[in-house]
């Protein structure tokens, strides 16, 4: 479905992330982390001795069951808020920062990234500083994760309008793609009392899986597998995600 909504501010993702994100996102929980930390550290071979980085680790839901596997985690991410709930989650570095500007060289075995926390800058030189700074921070023969919206999948199931209610907010949330740059847009609206509390934008491209495997190979990324869903179900168009593991080469 395609339709068309209010121009999102191209720097959406540094508002939209901050103290009502937990109540609009409020099902993506430490709980539910657990399946989809198992499955990445399952196909990443984790050990012990791994150094990990949980690239936008948010509230460190993942970090968390991270932990189980090695004590060398590491969470990025750029929203203060959400960060000072994953210090008081885990034991974990925590390094706030911009995922264009990722501060580690060489260092990381593995780096994950959940949740659909990719493709959110406008300019594609931006999204490629993000894979470029991917393939830096890990070691020769590391390995990545990228779990993303599956674009096949978005398309047939974009529900346009919907209405909740979540710890004492109506969330009220239109969703829309446009197809002149290819995005899957939203905005949410938070009301409490019947006053506006916030209105937040968000804004995704959606790759296909040969334009992500394109951009990841083009810093020497290689894709090793691709799932539908953290059971280990191959990816099709019907798969709600798109989950793409690979491997730094030299
Ligand atoms: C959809 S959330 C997912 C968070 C976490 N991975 C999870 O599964 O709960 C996206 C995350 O990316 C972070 N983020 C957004 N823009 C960023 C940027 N430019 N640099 C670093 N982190 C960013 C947000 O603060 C947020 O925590």
């Amino acid at each position: 479905m395609t339709s068309t909504g209010p121009k999102i501010d191209s720097d959406w993702f540094k508002l939209s992330f901050g103290e009502l994100y937990p109540v609009v996102y409020a099902h993506r929980s430490v709980e539910s982390a657990a399946p989809e930390s198992r499955f990445a550290a399952e196909q990443l071979d984790i050990g012990p001795h791994s150094r990990v980085l949980d690239l936008c680790c948010g509230n460190g839901r993942h970090l968390v069951h991270l932990r189980k596997y090695t004590d060398n985690v590491v969470g990025l991410d750029y929203s203060g808020e959400l960060l000072a709930i994953a210090s008081e989650t885990v034991a974990a570095q925590l390094v706030r920062a911009d995922m264009r500007a990722i501060p580690f060289t060489g260092s990381m075995d593995a780096v994950m990234n959940f949740f659909t926390s990719f493709g959110y800058f406008e300019d594609a030189a931006e999204n490629h500083a993000v894979v470029q700074g991917v393939a830096n921070a890990l070691k020769t023969n590391g390995r990545f994760m990228i779990d993303y919206i599956n674009p096949a999948f978005a398309r047939e199931t974009l529900i346009p309008n919907s209405e909740r209610e979540q710890d004492g907010y109506l969330i009220h949330e239109t969703r829309w793609i446009s197809e002149s740059d290819g995005r899957l847009n939203k905005t949410t609206t938070l009301t409490k009392e019947g006053r506006i509390c916030a209105e937040l934008g968000e804004s995704v491209q959606l790759f296909t899986r040969e334009e992500l495997t394109e951009l990841l190979g083009s810093e020497r990324l290689m894709v090793d597998a691709v799932y539908g869903d953290t059971d280990g179900s191959e990816f099709s168009a019907e798969s709600e995600r798109m989950i793409i593991f690979g491997t730094k080469r030299s």
